[in-house]
């Protein structure tokens, strides 16, 4: 009996001082826990940086069949089948678009600079149509206006913040979701510009501004988002987010485009990370658009599919499975049976200008291999008679290029400078001949960023 509770005893005290060893060092099992998260998730988090090598990495494949490109047309019509069969879906050709009545807003936008209006656009027929309202600021300048047309993350809310524009739930906005310790967490984060919009800075550069809850359309939501896009009542619906954001794009197109403030020979599309892989696509499908602005646009948007860098393409299906189309999830599962790669996306777009924003620590979107489908895709601009990629590596910038690649320090965010990078762009391609020529020659700010010129003269960013 004694020796049974002896070694009970010797028992118990061995458990305390594994139990004491434990709690002693609880706070360094801590450490090397968090330390094991980030080093994991570093590239999510942000703090890795691109490489800015791209010889030795892989060249993009397929190879790009420039002859085939430069004399057959029924190429591109074969590479968009394949585009839709593989990632997207099909483009919802036909969808019914239609629009309600315009709303003033406010008649003396910013200070008197413009009018900031709104009007509902309704896609699709029957009980499962959808609408959102497109707020655009008209600036009141002589003559019809350039535009860019955006499509947000933010409610409209929060992306005219202070401006009574219509919510979704059809309320007129009073505060926006970015107010407080959420907003503040927000732009700290994914930079000032990530919600709100600094209407006057494209303004400055002779633009209207129109803009849309891409959410309003097809909620950003796996399962909601399938079921409403079956329900569109088109003669085609919509398989894939992406896409149906895309038709989202176009449908906001027509309707500008019929607009006499407008000038519908110069317009472009623009869109941070998801809704930059819709806005390149909207692109390739309506041959109408003039410019593309994809930032940080990432997989299944500029990124090469078969890059081993940042998210990945397996890792966006899996996570955001209503964004690609049900034949998605195959080709995810194994990537050498996918016929297609994002510089042939890119090259579907030529010779529409493009420009592919990136951040130097926002690997997750892989600025690497979106330069080397930028590569890639070059020639394919240079035989449609523009110029593609101007040489100078990843950390060069011409607002001119037929494919102008932004890479600026920082990560996944919308910044200052970017706005700066955009507008240049969009002078670049869009301002009247003789802003356009100004802009090119006289790149000779003592920052990186070429001469922004406004109706007051030229002022260095
Ligand atoms: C996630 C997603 C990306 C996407 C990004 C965004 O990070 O993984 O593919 O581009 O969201 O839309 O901000």
């Amino acid at each position: 009996m004694t020796l049974v509770i002896q070694s009970t005893i010797k028992l118990a005290e061995k458990g305390n001082s594994c139990m004491f060893w434990f709690l002693k060092r609880i706070p360094l099992l801590l450490l090397i826990g968090i330390m094991a998260l980030v080093m994991s998730n570093c590239t999510m988090l942000g703090l890795n940086y691109a490489s800015l090598a791209t010889a030795n990495k892989p060249v993009p494949q397929p190879p790009l069949d420039v002859a085939a490109f430069a004399e057959d047309s029924g190429r591109r019509d074969a590479l968009k089948e394949a585009f839709e069969d593989t990632l997207y879906g099909p483009w919802p050709a036909g969808m019914p678009v239609t629009h309600g009545d315009w709303r003033v807003v406010d008649a003396d936008y910013l200070d008197g600079r413009g009018s900031l209006e709104e009007v509902p656009i309704t896609i699709g027929s029957g009980a499962g149509a959808r609408t959102f309202q497109l707020i655009v600021a008209f600036p009141k300048t002589p003559g019809q206006s350039p535009l860019v047309v955006s499509q947000t993350f933010a409610s409209n809310c929060a992306a005219f913040p202070g401006s009574p524009v219509t919510a979704a739930d059809g309320s007129i906005c009073d505060g926006s979701e970015m107010n407080g310790v959420f907003g503040f967490l927000a732009t700290s984060i994914f930079g000032t510009y990530i919600a709100e919009v600094p209407v006057s800075r494209y303004f400055d550069a002779g633009l209207a501004y129109a803009s849309f809850y891409a959410s309003e359309l097809v909620p950003d939501r796996n399962g909601e988002a399938q079921t409403v896009m079956a329900g569109l009542g088109g003669p085609l619906n919509p398989t894939s987010a992406l896409m149906a954001w895309a038709y989202g794009f176009s449908a906001a197109l027509d309707v500008l485009e019929a607009d006499p403030r407008i000038d519908a020979d110069h317009t472009a599309l623009m869109g941070h990370s998801r809704h930059g892989k819709s806005a390149l696509i909207s692109g390739v499908w309506d041959r109408r658009v003039d410019a593309v602005i994809a930032h940080q646009s990432g997989f299944a948007g500029a990124a090469l599919s078969r890059s081993k860098t940042g998210e990945g393409l397996v890792r966006m299906a899996e996570s955001y499975p209503h964004w690609l189309a049900p034949t998605a999830q195959g080709y995810a599962a194994d990537l050498s049976a996918l016929p297609v790669d994002q510089h042939e996306l890119l090259a579907l777009l030529a010779p529409t200008p493009v420009l592919l924003g990136n951040g130097r620590r926002d690997v997750w979107s892989d600025p690497n291999s979106t330069y080397r489908a930028a590569q890639a895709a070059s020639d394919i601009y240079r035989v449609e008679g523009t110029t593609g990629l101007t040489s100078g590596g990843m950390k060069s910038f011409d607002p001119g290029a037929g494919l102008a690649f932004w890479l600026r320090p920082g990560g996944h965010s919308v910044v200052s400078e970017d706005i700066d990078a955009f507008t240049a762009f969009l002078q670049a391609h869009l301002g009247q001949p003789g802003i356009r020529e100004t802009a090119v020659q006289t790149a000779d700010c003592p920052v990186s960023l070429p001469t922004i010129i406004t109706e007051g003269g030229a002022k260095c960013p």
